[in-house]
């Protein structure tokens, strides 16, 4: 039998944990990736910081602590750390431990690219290999709506949701929109599909998309629909067996149009149900190591080779 060789593990890259407007100046969020936890917070100079959650000193959660400045501090004995992880104040001792000093809690990198922060996650905990590009339409560039988007905590992983790249009869008959034309194609830690979608319920007449991921879990997807759109599809591993998916939309402003923010409104509600319907299926399903195609479906074994660079410590990406 063959085994499954993506089962209780995390691929290393990018992953989405928090849209730019989730956490403002001085705001902490706690996070639950990776089996583990994680606190997000922004400091005054703008910048958003990851770190492990739980304090060095006693292990108190900081995310039930506050953000003075550009550090956070513990709520048990207000211990403070810096952007960096490093302890930069006890308040009650007269020397802080050297230890402490020295980046007593890991620090993780991030990237708030695309009014998106990500973090990147790597079980081997290695530094970055690859960068993920800034979109100006994504950007906050002013002829552009906010994201408009939706999460949700499911019983999957990202195995199953990458698929729907390449599984290009399940357009038609979950979606209700067949595909005329597509071209995927697989470039180190991308792979991209370009598609021409002959029309969707809700979405448009006629649909041309280039939908784009940049590693394993954060996918960019520009969309020509009813209306031009930007579209995110990301998501996180919470543990081996649960991911947070999400889906974002924004659409490009029309001066024609009389208030784009609510078409952007409801034309995400039907992206979020069209996605939805994928949803449905990931949560029950199981994962088929050996499944038995025919040949109108697309490449998925090729598909499965590309992920498996995420989780292959011999093969880096550059
Ligand atoms: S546990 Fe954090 S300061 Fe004591
Ligand atoms: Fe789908």
């Amino acid at each position: 039998m063959i085994k499954d060789y993506f089962a209780g593990k995390y691929p290393r890259g990018w992953f989405a944990v928090l849209f730019s407007d989730e956490i403002k100046t001085g705001e902490i969020k706690s996070l639950s990736y990776f089996g583990r936890e994680f606190v997000a917070f922004r400091g005054e100079n703008g910048q958003v910081s990851v770190l492990d959650a739980f304090c060095p000193h006693l292990g108190a959660h900081l995310g039930d602590g506050k953000c003075e400045g550009n550090t956070i501090v513990c709520p048990f004995h207000e211990w403070k750390f810096s952007q960096t992880g490093a302890c930069v104040d006890v308040p009650y001792a007269t020397r802080i431990p050297v230890k402490a000093k020295e980046g007593a809690l890991q620090s993780h990198p991030v990237r708030e690219v695309n009014q998106i922060v990500h973090m990147w996650f790597d079980p081997a905990g290695a530094p970055p290999t690859w960068e993920l590009p800034l979109d100006e339409c994504m950007n906050g560039a002013p002829g552009w709506t906010r994201w408009y988007f939706k999460r949700w905590r499911i019983r999957t992983q990202g195995k199953e949701i990458i698929e729907n790249l390449v599984d290009t009869p399940h357009f038609t008959y979950v979606h209700g929109s067949p595909i005329e034309d597509i071209v995927i194609r697989f470039d180190g830690h991308v792979a991209s599909q370009q598609s021409t979608i002959g029309g969707h319920p809700t979405l448009g007449k006629k649909l041309t998309t280039e939908a784009t991921y940049f590693g394993p879990a954060v996918q960019h997807i520009t969309m020509d629909g009813t209306y031009p759109s930007k579209q995110v599809n990301i998501h996180t591993p919470v543990d081996t067996e649960h991911v947070d998916v999400c889906y974002g939309i924004k659409l490009q402003r029309d001066p024609a149009l009389h208030d784009t923010d609510a078409i952007a409104r409801e034309y995400a509600r039907f992206a979020h149900e069209a996605f939805e319907q994928d949803v449905v299926i990931w949560q029950r399903k199981i994962y088929r190591a050996a499944p038995l195609l025919c040949d109108g479906d697309g490449p998925l074994f090729q598909l499965r080779d590309w992920y498996r660079q995420f989780f292959e410590d011999e093969i880096r990406s550059v």
